[in-house]
């Protein structure tokens, strides 16, 4: 296997303390040991602390998929991102 998906969720009390970077670094460490060459993710368009921290860590934006995510009744737009770590 040589492409990981991430996943990351963490609880609203402990939000933009630096936690994300950081889980997200060692989750790339890792995947790279692991011998993981892509990293690929998917996110809400309109979810702004997610994608600049996706940015800053090197993540590029491959596809957008317009209106498949859904939310309390609404309908948002989706954004692909990969980063190679290989
Ligand atoms: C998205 C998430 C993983 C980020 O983790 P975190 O620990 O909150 O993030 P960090 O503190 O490491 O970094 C947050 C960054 O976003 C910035 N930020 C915060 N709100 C922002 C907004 N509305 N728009 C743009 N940037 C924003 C912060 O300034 C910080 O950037 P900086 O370090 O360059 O100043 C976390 O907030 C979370 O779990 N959210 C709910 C679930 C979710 O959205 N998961 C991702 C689904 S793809």
């Amino acid at each position: 296997m040589h492409v990981g998906e991430l996943g990351i969720f963490i609880k609203k009390l402990y939000r933009d303390k630096g936690i994300g970077e950081f889980m997200i670094r060692q989750a790339l460490k890792y995947a790279r040991k692991e011998g993981i060459k892509i990293v690929e993710l998917s996110v809400f368009a309109n979810n702004g602390r997610a994608i600049h921290l996706y940015k800053k860590l090197g993540f590029k934006k491959v596809g957008l998929l317009k209106g498949t995510l859904k939310n309390k009744g609404r309908y948002f737009d989706e954004i692909i991102m990969v980063k190679n770590i290989g």
